[in-house]
């Protein structure tokens, strides 16, 4: 067990925390971790007051981008202490990202050492209402000074963590999704499949005008023919078509590999559903839905959790899904995925790493 440097706050950010509308992301606990790579390696890391870093104008991530992250989420258990739900999934994908930025690997058991130190020296920020949670936001970043397109020599890793309500303001109640046929967010060879924020930056228009109509989230088409499904801004999308659970497949290269999407995958097929993960095209889900075959729509993602889709636009036409209502599949998916979360389903899947609060 590795034993970091701590500097604990002096003055708590506790009291200025509005807990009856956290929102998401907008309010930050105490403390943050953070890890310097110089010379060819990380150091040990050291957790120190939640505080703004120096940024030089020239740092090469203000200019091109080498900045990966990922995000997950420790809950309240009913049992006491907290838990987080495959933060070793986590904290591989986060080396995924970082070998396509060309960023050095962080060791992972170190990550998740020092997520579980944070959480449990700011576990008075975890919500104690069900459907909240404390957001673990871990990033990497170039801290190189140079303006040559190249990559940076040196880097800092850190995690800072939130206290956070539903990503959606509509909660459980379902979101309204555009499917946009004028944006792409990523194609096969690019970075689609990392956590990347240049995606994030790429997704902004598109995201910006789909909310001035009134919509929540873009849905992605592949990028080169327009045609097959990707993902939504902030989530994995999943269809109930028939019988079966149908979500596109990683093979493409341009989806994240959701962590929420694995586990929902997995259960689907420990409880014997039809499960696909193919090319799904738009004109199959706006046949589907002509024929009545469309049962239900759905996002996975940590923050999103599960999300029903109500209402799918594509190229003028509404579509309606389930009346606009959660259907029993997102709900049997939303009740043993928090289940598990909250301490309430015992974890036989090994899922869940506990940390116990003395
Ligand atoms: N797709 C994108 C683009 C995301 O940002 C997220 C959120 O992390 C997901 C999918 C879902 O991934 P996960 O379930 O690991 O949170
Ligand atoms: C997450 O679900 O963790 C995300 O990263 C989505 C979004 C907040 C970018």
């Amino acid at each position: 067990m590795a034993t970091f440097e701590i500097t604990k706050t002096k003055k708590s950010r506790l009291n200025e925390i509005n807990w009856n509308d956290l929102k998401f992301g907008i309010y930050f606990s105490d403390h943050m971790f953070i890890s310097d790579y110089r010379n060819g390696k990380w150091d040990g890391g050291r957790i120190v007051p939640y505080s703004a870093m120096d940024v030089d104008p020239a740092m090469c991530t203000l200019h091109y981008a080498q900045s990966i992250f990922e995000g997950l989420k420790a809950f309240r258990s009913v049992k006491g202490g907290a838990n987080i739900f495959r933060p070793d999934m986590n904290a591989k994908r986060l080396n995924n990202s970082a070998r396509m930025l060309c960023i050095p690997e962080f060791d992972e058991n170190l990550l998740i050492e020092a997520m579980v130190e944070l959480v449990k020296l700011d576990y008075d920020f975890i919500p104690k209402v069900r459907g909240q949670s404390l957001y673990i936001r871990p990033f990497i970043y170039g801290t190189g000074s140079f303006l040559g397109v190249t990559a940076s020599e040196t880097y800092r890793l850190a995690i800072i963590t939130s206290p956070v309500a539903s990503y959606y303001p509509e909660g459980l109640k379902p979101v309204k999704i555009l499917v946009s046929t004028e944006y792409v967010r990523a194609v096969k060879g690019g970075l689609g499949m990392c956590k990347a924020a240049a995606n994030y930056a790429a997704s902004l228009k598109a995201g910006f005008e789909a909310h001035k109509k009134g919509f929540s989230q873009v849905l992605w088409l592949d990028g080169i023919s327009r045609k097959y499904i990707d993902e939504v801004g902030a989530m994995n999308i999943m269809f109930v078509i028939g019988d079966e659970l149908i979500t596109p497949s990683l093979e493409r290269g341009a989806i994240l590999p959701g962590i929420t999407r694995m586990s929902v995958l997995q259960l689907a097929r420990e409880w014997g559903m039809k499960v696909s993960e193919r090319e799904i095209s738009i004109d199959e889900v706006v046949e589907s839905y002509k024929n009545g075959t469309l049962k239900e729509v759905f996002g996975t993602g940590t923050a999103a959790v599960i999300s029903p889709v109500g209402l799918l636009h594509y190229k003028g036409m509404d579509m309606v899904i389930n009346n606009n209502e959660i259907g029993p599949v997102a709900q049997k998916f939303y009740d043993t995925i928090t289940g598990l979360q909250y301490g309430e389903i015992e974890d036989t899947r090994n899922w869940i790493l506990r940390i116990e609060i003395s």
